[in-house]
């Protein structure tokens, strides 16, 4: 069987609620420029660094542990001849050794979890930068609390509670670019087509049955509550 989010995220050529303008936005944010060095924690299929090292001559590490979406960051790396600028490593990015001060800016989009949690994010990241450098995180968090008593806390926390993490962990907020509800309607729509797709070619797959009732759980909670409740953005922090 393949993997669901292999199957879900085929089609995505960013595989967050963002878009190529919002990553440049991203990229001036944190001054990047030919000379920067740049870490993206789970860079996935290469998306979010195909557009900085695009826009900004930036050379990027990318560290990401589904073989597949190594596979395919590469190839667009190499379609889009940026190869001396784009490298991705295949494997856990958990055990990835972080040089203290050794980045200009470390990227986590839509991954914290490989750190558990934001605060995990932050405690490995923060770390790594040089001083004056940024550390970006894309993340959910909740636009109302409480949560209506229906609906699962997934353990993210409001917007300013999200700040204050960044402000505990010694960053200082300087920027935040938030998903839209077309980014976060885009982003969904993008995975039902792809299973959709797989499912109508793939009728008797023994795991045809798990995989649509995963699809259509998860668009279910989106159109209930998480479109009104949940928001995305990435936030930036600086370490001074
Ligand atoms: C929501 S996607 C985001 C991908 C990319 N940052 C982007 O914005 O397009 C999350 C990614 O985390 C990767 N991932 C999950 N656990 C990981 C780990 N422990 N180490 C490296 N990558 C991991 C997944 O394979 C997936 O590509």
């Amino acid at each position: 069987m393949p993997w669901y989010f292999a199957v879900a995220e085929r089609d995505h050529e960013i595989q967050d609620p963002t878009r190529s303008e919002k990553i440049r936005d991203l990229g001036r944010l944190l001054r990047l420029g030919p000379d920067s060095r740049v870490l993206d924690v789970a860079c996935g299929k290469a998306g979010p660094a195909l557009v900085l090292a695009a826009e900004f001559g930036c050379s990027i590490l990318g560290v990401e542990r589904a073989p597949e979406f190594v596979a395919a960051g590469r190839e667009r790396i190499a379609a889009a001849h940026l190869a001396g600028r784009i490298e991705i490593v295949e494997g856990d990015a958990r055990a990835y050794p972080l040089e203290p001060e050794s980045w200009d800016a470390a990227l986590c989009l839509g991954a914290s979890f490989v750190y558990d949690d934001l605060d995990g994010t932050l405690a490995a990241l923060a770390p790594a930068v040089r001083s004056g450098g940024f550390v970006a995180v894309g993340e959910p968090y909740w636009r109302e609390w409480p949560l209506p008593t229906e609906v699962e806390d997934e353990g993210w926390v409001t917007l300013p509670e999200t700040v204050a993490r960044f402000e505990a962990a010694g960053l200082a907020l300087v920027g935040l670019i938030a998903a839209s509800e077309d980014d976060w309607d885009r982003y969904e729509s993008y995975h039902w087509r792809a299973l959709e797709e797989w499912l109508a070619a793939n009728p008797d797959d023994p795991d045809a049955p798990g995989i649509r009732e995963r699809h259509e759980q998860g668009r279910d909670h989106y159109l209930r509550f998480q479109r009104r409740l949940l928001g995305w953005a990435i936030f930036v922090g600086r370490k001074s």
